[in-house]
């Protein structure tokens, strides 16, 4: 049976490779997706052999733990950069001389997203880390062994270890998609897919990770052992291990090669799945480099070549406000239509009141509109030379611009945001929005028109208004058929069976997503228990910070939302954690800090974080006093159990742990 799963390992890795990193797939989705499950089944049936780097640990796990902090065995350094060609001559002069003989120089793209360092042992990826400060970043390794384009096992002729250095990207299609996701759930758009790209592998859920198709390019290798002494034949070597070497790579043994690379990519970037934000120069070899060596904050053989942003002027002709789910007030400038990268923009977004004070606007401002990486452009200067005929100084609103009521800026935070939770109109649709999407009750049939055409019939004021809708209601109103009808009807129907820890995600209370939301359902268990929760247990609870728990402690006071629950609870939505997930979380480890480290041979290390929480346990990162017992596996690391023995912190095996649990 060994060699069967291993077969099928194999199979899997290879279809994954061309898939991920040849872009040139050899079976369908659905094969692909019946061989996974296989391999599944197989290693469920024969735990004995689990191994880490199988295809199947890919999938992620929805076990929140913090990040443990790794130092770099190199440091993480950051490039200098320059933004004109003169620069670039500059520092081709600067390498000239200090080297004082013949070089040359690759030319790379520089990807716009959130660099990593990767270690390879005996061919396995045992290690991902954040950049952090340069010095220290966050092992993120069950994230980053989601991202298919990263081989979990090299084949060929590689180093025993090394270390590779690279970018993870979110493509702009899985970015798009996102973003559009994220505004039908009324949930804060990202800027740019840097952003989301960095957000996403930070995020304490590897399953989530897995479902938002994250990419990667590497472009440095580090080690002692590393093939070559040319820059470039390593990443040739890396690109052959099965790694993904962007294609755009060339070696130049002139200025004039730079230039013509620079001038090529400034347009062609535009073509390309993922985003670039310049090109990066290096010394091509290893003991040139080493020769040049580093400034404090960069090396001396690599410097980095920004793209302009393409920036257009126009006149600013007014500012209107938006009014979102959770009250925050968004200020919006309207333009004079102007082409900016190829699209026209006539809105800009001015984020905030300490933005449009900054840029000290006046409406009918020409006004300087940039495209950077962000999708939505923004205002990045006034012309002041231009100024004549002005009209009034832009000053944030006082009231909201969509129910008159008073705004308030909470301490910290720069937004504006309305008070009047439950009577501003657009707060109330986005609530029902909420409530109904499909993270929520799912109920189909409900999408933002309809609830609009409801709430404009006064037949929804309140999210329990949603189960007192009648057909004849529905049917009666113009724009509705009887099939449209009777669809919402099954939907409310369907959503009494939405299990309780969703419910409480539905309710729409501020600062409760999915992650908190199942946090919550967890710890108390039914809706009487929520309810009366105090600040003090609720704090208590892990990953329940202040803020948070004020929140909830706020919804819980207000008369209103007690009236909709208890008209939820009467309709027979389901308030309580169901039977099996009570079974399911035991209390064995029931205020216990438990470390993990080494590698395992009878769960994966994600199984037993689960298992940890799952019996009321908490997975900590690194050893202190407060740690309860390291699970230890194999080969745990010099360091922890040096200070495991120095505070005295037991070390449970495997198989004591599991009889522990048990
Ligand atoms: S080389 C010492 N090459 O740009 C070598 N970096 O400001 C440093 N980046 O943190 C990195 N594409 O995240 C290098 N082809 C490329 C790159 C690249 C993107 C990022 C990387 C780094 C930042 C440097």
């Amino acid at each position: 049976m060994k060699s069967e799963i291993e077969q099928l390992r194999r199979e899997l890795e290879q279809h994954n490779y061309n898939y991920y990193v040849l872009s040139a797939p050899s079976i369908s989705d659905l094969e692909f997706d019946m061989l996974l499950k296989q391999l599944q089944k197989l290693e469920e049936q024969y735990p004995e052999f689990a191994d880490p780097h199988s295809p199947t640990q890919r999938v992620g796990s929805d076990i929140t733990s913090g990040f443990e902090q790794v130092t770099h065995q190199y440091p993480m350094l950051s490039l200098g950069n320059t933004y004109s060609e003169g620069e670039v001559q500059d520092f081709y002069d600067r390498v000239r001389r200090g080297l004082n003989e013949d070089f040359e120089l690759v030319c790379e793209l520089k990807y716009d997203g959130t660099s990593i360092s990767v270690t390879y042992e005996n061919g396995l990826l045992v290690r991902a880390v954040t950049r952090g400060d340069g010095e220290k970043g966050d092992d993120v390794t069950a994230n980053v062994k989601t991202i298919r384009s990263i081989p979990l096992r090299l084949s060929g002729n590689y180093p025993e270890k090394f270390e590779i250095r690279g970018e993870i990207l979110m493509p702009w299609s899985v970015f798009d998609e996102l973003n559009r996701e994220r505004e039908a759930q009324e949930e804060q758009l990202f800027a740019n897919p840097r952003n989301a790209a960095s957000g996403t592998l930070k995020l304490q859920n590897s399953a989530v990770v897995a479902s938002r198709k994250l990419d990667a390019y590497f472009y440095y290798m580090l080690g002692e052992n590393v093939p070559s002494d040319l820059h470039f034949q390593n990443l040739q070597a890396a690109k052959a291990w099965g790694l993904k070497i962007s294609d755009a790579t060339r070696v130049c043994k002139n200025l004039n090669d730079v230039f013509e690379f620079i001038k090529y990519w400034d347009i062609e970037r535009k073509n390309l799945p993922v985003a670039t934000d310049g090109i990066v120069l290096k010394v091509n070899s290893l003991s040139q480099q080493k020769n040049l060596g580093f400034t404090a904050k960069s090396p001396r053989w690599a410097i980095s070549y920004k793209f302009q942003a393409e920036k257009a002027v126009t006149r600013l002709n007014s500012v209107s406000y938006q009014v979102g789910r959770t009250g925050a007030v968004t200020p919006v400038a309207n333009l004079d239509p102007v082409q900016l990268s190829g699209t026209t923009v006539r809105r800009a977004s001015l984020h905030n009141a300490d933005i449009i004070e900054a840029l000290d606007l006046y409406i009918g401002d020409m006004v300087f509109v940039e495209k950077g990486g962000e999708i939505i452009p923004k205002i990045t200067a006034v012309d002041k030379e231009a100024r004549f005929l002005l009209g009034d100084k832009v000053q944030f609103i006082k009231n909201c611009p969509e129910c008159g009521a008073s705004l308030v800026r909470y301490e910290g935070e720069a937004a504006h945001y309305c008070t009047n939770e439950n009577a501003c109109p657009p707060q109330i649709k986005g609530k029902m929005e909420h409530f109904v999407s499909r993270k929520g009750m799912n109920i189909d049939g409900l999408g933002s028109e309809t609830i609009n055409l409801l709430y404009q019939n006064d037949l929804l004021r309140n999210i329990a208004d949603i189960y007192d809708l009648k057909i004849t209601d529905l049917t009666r109103l113009e724009r509705l058929g009887t099939k449209s009808a009777y669809n919402i009807q099954t939907g409310c129907e369907k959503s009494k069976e939405i299990p309780f820890e969703r419910v409480v995600f539905a309710l729409g209370i501020r600062f409760v997503g999915e992650t908190i939301a199942k946090k919550l359902a967890f710890a108390f268990k039914n809706i009487e228990a929520l309810e009366k929760a105090t600040f003090e247990e609720l704090i208590a609870v892990d990953e329940i910070g202040e803020r948070i728990a004020q929140s909830v402690v706020q919804y819980f006071a207000e008369p209103v939302n007690m009236e909709t629950l208890n008209r939820l609870k009467a309709f027979g939505l389901q308030m309580s954690l169901s039977e099996d997930k009570m079974k399911a979380h035991g209390t064995s480890l029931a205020g216990l800090s438990i470390v993990i480290s080494g590698t395992f041979s009878l769960h994966s290390r994600d199984e037993y974080k689960t298992m940890i929480e799952q019996n009321g346990g908490k997975n900590v990162g690194s050893v202190s006093a407060k740690t309860s017992f390291i699970l230890a596996g194999e080969n745990m690391g010099p360091e922890k159990l040096k200070k495991a023995e120095k505070l005295n912190v037991k070390l449970l095996s495997e198989s004591d742990f599991l009889e522990m649990i048990k």
